[in-house]
C-alpha cells in the first residue's frame, strides 16, 4: 500500500526515482509524485492517476538537476487521488517535502494544533500534518534526523516516513514503525524503498530496520537510531533475485509471467527440505520438536488468496497429523478473543510479510503465548521477523496484484508444514511422507502439463466477455480453489463472481442459476469416490436449471463428460495435492478475461499489492 523512494549519491535522483516508482507502482497507483532538492531548494511535481501522468509532467516541465530525492506512489487512505493530495507534502514554507506510507491515528489532534497556530494545509491527507511539524522543528535549528526522532514520538498509527531538506542535499531522512521499509546498500550511494524491489538494479545488499527506527542515508553511509535517538542497529541481507525477476519477459502482463514461473516456483519451494537420510527438514522452524509434540491445536490466520491457502492446509493438517485446525481470516482473529495456549500454533500465511490485519492477528496470538509460525515470500518482511518460526517460499517477487506464484508456493509450504507436524508426532510412517514428498517432487511437471493447454482455456475465456456473473463450485480441497477462482476474477475482470462448496447450492445459491450462467466445477479425483459422486450429483443440479457447466476433471473420468459442456483436463493427482493443478486454469482463465474486457491486469482497480492498513 503505496510505493516510498528514496535516494542520495552520484546519479541523477529523478532517474533513480522514477525507476523505482516504477517497480513500485503495484503497490498503489492513485497518484504519484517526486521531490529533488536542487540548489538549495526542493524541485517537486505531482500527479493524480498513475507513474504515466507524473512522467508527462515532468517531460513538459523538466525538474532541476539533482542527485538527492524522494518519491512516491499512492494508495489513498486521507483524502481523494487527486494532485493536491498526491506526495510528497511540502511543510509550511516549502523547506522539507515528505512522503508517507501508512496512516497517522492522531491527526486530527494535531492538524487542530498547527491550525491553532495558523498554519494552512493545503490537502485533505494526514501526511502533509506531518510535513508541517517535521519543518517546525528544522526551522527551529533541527537537523532532518533529530526532527525525524523528534517529530516520531508524537505521532500515533502505523507509518513510513521519508523526507528531505531543501537546505540540506547530503542525507534523505525516514522513519517506520508497522509499515515497511528497507535500505538499499550501495558504493557511494544508498537507497531507501518500500520493498527491494525500488533499488533491484543497483544493488542487491540491503538492510531491514526494527520498529519505531529512524534511518539517515548519505553517500558515505548508513546511520540508525531509536525514536529516541539512541544508536540502533539494522539487519544487513542479501537479495536472493536479481533484476531479471522483476521483468516482464515478453509477457504482456508480470501476472501472466507469473502464472508462467509456478513450475519453477513450484520445485524451488521444495529444494533442500530432504535429509541425505530422506527426512523431511525445515530448517528455518525454530520451534524444538519438543515443543512441536506439544501443540494440540492449529489456527490457521490470514487474509484473500493467503486465506485460501490456508483452508487447503486444514485439510492437509488434519489428515496427516490429526490435530484439529481453525482457519480466520486475520482481520476478525482478534476480536473473538480467540482461546490460545502455549500448546496452540498460529500459522500466519502472508506472500508479502507486510499485510496489517495478518500483523496485529500475530500480535495477538504472541501476547496470549501461542507459537508464531509464518508462511512468508518476502525475506526482511515483518511478519516472519516478529514470528517464532517462519517458512519462506520461494516464488521470487511477485509483482502483479493478483496472487498467483505466491498462493502455489504457500500450498507447498503448508504440505510441508503438515508432513513435518506428522513426522514430528509421528502420526504418519516415515514411506508415507517420502512418498508424498515424491508426489509434491512430480507437481511442476503436472502444473507445466496444464498451462501447455492455455490456449484452450484462453478460447474459453473470450467467450465470456459479456458475461455478468460466474460461479465456481468445488468439494473438499476444491472447495478453496472454487472460493480462489471467483476472486480472481471478481478483482481482475470485475464481475460478480461467487465460489460454493457444491454439497451448499441447494440450501439457497442454486436459486441464482439461471439459464446460460458458466458454472465452473472442480471435479475431485475419482479415487475418492464418494466426494466424485456427490460432485456429479451437484453438478447435474445445475446444469439441470439451464447452468452452461465447465468442468475440471482429472484426465480420463469419463463419467464427468455427459455432464460438461466444456471439460478441462486436469493431470491425475491425489485429492489433497489437487488445488496445485486445479486453480491454474482459472488464474488463465480470469487473466484472459481481463485482459480482452480491456482491463489493467496487473493494476486493478481500488486494489494494491500489499495491504498495510487495518
Ligand atoms: O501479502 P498477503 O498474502 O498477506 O496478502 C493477502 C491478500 O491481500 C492477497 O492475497 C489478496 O487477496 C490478493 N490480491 C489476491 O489475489
Amino acid at each position: 500500500m503505496c510505493g516510498i523512494v528514496g535516494y542520495v549519491g552520484p546519479k541523477s535522483a529523478q532517474g533513480v526515482v522514477v525507476e523505482g516508482l516504477r517497480r513500485l507502482e503495484y503497490r498503489g497507483y492513485d497518484s504519484a509524485g517526486i521531490a529533488l532538492v536542487a540548489d538549495g531548494v526542493i524541485a517537486s511535481a505531482k500527479r493524480a492517476g498513475k507513474l504515466a501522468n507524473l512522467e508527462k509532467a515532468i517531460a513538459e516541465a523538466p525538474l532541476a538537476g539533482s542527485t538527492t530525492g524522494i518519491g512516491h506512489t499512492r494508495w489513498a487512505t486521507h483524502g481523494a487521488p487527486n494532485d493536491v493530495n498526491a506526495h510528497p507534502h511540502p511543510g509550511r514554507t516549502g523547506r522539507v517535502a515528505l512522503v508517507h506510507n501508512g496512516i497517522i491515528e492522531n491527526f486530527v489532534t494535531l492538524r487542530a494544533e498547527l491550525e491553532d497556530a495558523g498554519h494552512e494545509l493545503a490537502s485533505e491527507t494526514d501526511t502533509e500534518v506531518v510535513s508541517h511539524l517535521l519543518e517546525n522543528e528544522v526551522l527551529a535549528g533541527a537537523d532532518l534526523t533529530t526532527a525525524m526522532q523528534r517529530v516520531c514520538r508524537r505521532l500515533e498509527g502505523a507509518f513510513t516516513l521519508v523526507a528531505v531538506d531543501g537546505l540540506d542535499a547530503s542525507r534523505v531522512v525516514a522513519a517506520r514503525r508497522n509499515s515497511p521499509l528497507v535500505v538499499g546498500l550501495g558504493e557511494g550511494e544508498n537507497f531507501l524503498g518500500s520493498d527491494v524491489a525500488a533499488f533491484i538494479e543497483h544493488t542487491r545488499d540491503a538492510m531491514e530496520l526494527g520498529q519505531d527506527q529512524v534511518v539517515t542515508i548519505t553517500t558515505a553511509g548508513v546511520s540508525v537510531t531509536g525514536f529516541d535517538g539512541a544508536p540502533a542497529e539494522g539487519r544487513r541481507y542479501h537479495v536472493d533475485w536479481d533484476l531479471s525477476a522483476a521483468e516482464k519477459d515478453g509477457h504482456d502482463w508480470f501476472m501472466r509471467k507469473e502464472i508462467h514461473e509456478q513450475p519453477r516456483a513450484v520445485a524451488d519451494s521444495l529444494l533442500g527440505r530432504r535429509t541425505a537420510s530422506g527426512e523431511l527438514q525445515l530448517d528455518e522452524v525454530r520451534i524444538s520438536d519438543e515443543d512441536l509434540r506439544e501443540i494440540d491445536k492449529v489456527i490457521i490466520i490470514a487474509c484473500g488468496t493467503s486465506f485460501y491457502a490456508g483452508m487447503v492446509a486444514k485439510y492437509a493438517i488434519e489428515h496427516w497429523t490429526r490435530i484439529p485446525v481453525e482457519v480466520e481470516l486475520a482481520s476478525e482473529f482478534r476480536y473473538r478473543d480467540p482461546i490460545l495456549t502455549h500448546s496452540t500454533l498460529v500459522v500466519a500465511i502472508s506472500q508479502s510479510g507486510e499485510t496489517a490485519d495478518t500483523l496485529q492477528a500475530i500480535r495477538h496470538a504472541r501476547a496470549q503465548r501461542a507459537w508464531v509460525l509464518a508462511i512468508c515470500n518476502t525475506n526482511g518482511s515483518t511478519i516472519p521477523r516478529e514470528s517464532d518460526a517462519v517458512i519462506y517460499t520461494h516464488a521470487g517477487p511477485e509483482i502483479g496484484v493478483a496472487s498467483t506464484k505466491g498462493f502455489l508456493t504457500q500450498l507447498v509450504a503448508c504440505y510441508l508444514l503438515a508432513l513435518y507436524l506428522a513426522q514430528i508426532k509421528g502420526t504418519r510412517y516415515g514411506e508415507e511422507i517420502a512418498d508424498v514428498l515424491d508426489q509434491l517432487e512430480s507437481m511442476p511437471d503436472h502444473i507445466q502439463a496444464v498451462l501447455d493447454q492455455r490456449e484452450a482455456v484462453y478460447e474459453l475465456a473470450r467467450q465470456h466477455v459479456d458475461t455478468r456473473s460466474v460461479l465456481f463450485l468445488g468439494r473438499h480441497a476444491g472447495y478453496p480453489v472454487a472460493l480462489e477462482g471467483a476472486l480472481k476474477l471478481k478483482e481482475l475482470a470485475y464481475l460478480h463472481a461467487e465460489g460454493f462448496a457444491a454439497g451448499e447450492l441447494k440450501h439457497g445459491p442454486i436459486a441464482l442459476i439461471e439459464q446460460g450462467m458458466p458454472v465452473l466445477c472442480v471435479v475431485p479425483p475419482k479415487g475418492r469416490d464418494q466426494l466424485h459422486g456427490k460432485m456429479l450429483s451437484g453438478i447435474q443440479e445445475v446444469r439441470a436449471r439451464g447452468a452452461r457447466t465447465i468442468c475440471l476433471a482429472e484426465a480420463g473420468d469419463e463419467t464427468i463428460r455427459p455432464y460438461a459442456d466444456e471439460l478441462i483436463p486436469l493431470p491425475r493427482v491425489p485429492t489433497l495435492l489437487q488445488p496445485l493443478v486445479a486453480v491454474v486454469p482459472l488464474q488463465l482463465f480470469a487473466c484472459e478475461l481481463a485482459s480482452v474486457m480491456g482491463h489493467d491486469v496487473d493494476q486493478p482497480r481500488n486494489l494494491a499489492k500489499s495491504v498495510t492498513v487495518e
